[in-house]
């Protein structure tokens, strides 16, 4: 009985779970890095770059999310001032959204250390996470393609609305 209960739900759900496939986060994704880890495990990395990591963490998930820097292919502390830089001339843009001075440098540190563990050292790593990455990111950019088809499609079917004009 209750096998036949789990394939029903089982053949039931299947069109609905081959429709979305990916979580509507999943699909604003601008770049293959957002769809990786939002975090990083810092437990093994010295006290002060711990509490970087958290300041990083606040100070760069206003806007988008940290899976954004943790997965980009940025290393260099010069590459990563850089960006920041531009980031912060979004924060002046945008309402409510801060980069002060001491959090900069704090993400900075953070990001610059963190990159030689996770980009550099473990190089193979890093790259094999990233082809992963480009991989499901062309996925989405395919379903987000598919459901704006689909989107479109559903807009020509509707009638205009009467206005009363002929
Ligand atoms: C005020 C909003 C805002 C905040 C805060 C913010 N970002 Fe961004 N970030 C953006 C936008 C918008 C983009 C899209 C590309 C662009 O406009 O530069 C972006 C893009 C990026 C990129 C990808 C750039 C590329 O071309 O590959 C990285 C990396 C990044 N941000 C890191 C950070 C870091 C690190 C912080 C924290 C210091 C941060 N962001 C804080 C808005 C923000």
């Amino acid at each position: 009985m209750n096998t036949i209960i789990v394939l029903a739900l089982l053949i039931f759900s299947a069109p609905v779970l081959a429709q979305e496939r990916f979580t509507p986060e999943q699909r604003e994704a601008r770049y293959y890095y957002d769809l990786g880890p939002k975090a990083a495990d810092v437990t093994s990395y010295p006290k002060e770059q711990q509490e970087n990591y958290q300041i990083f963490a606040k100070t760069c998930s206003q806007c988008h999310t940290s899976a954004r820097a943790l997965n980009s292919p940025l290393v260099s502390r010069e590459d990563w001032r850089r960006f920041i830089k531009r980031m912060h001339a979004r924060a002046k843009m945008r309402a409510g959204a801060a980069i002060n001075r001491e959090a900069a440098q704090a993400a900075i540190d953070f990001l610059a250390y963190d990159s030689q563990v996770r980009k550099v050292k473990d190089k193979a790593g890093f790259a094999a996470r990233t082809s992963e990455l480009k991989i499901l990111f062309a996925e989405v950019l395919r379903e987000r393609a598919r459901i704006q088809l689909e989107e479109d499609k559903k807009k020509v079917q509707e009638p205009a609305p009467y206005t009363g004009v002929k």
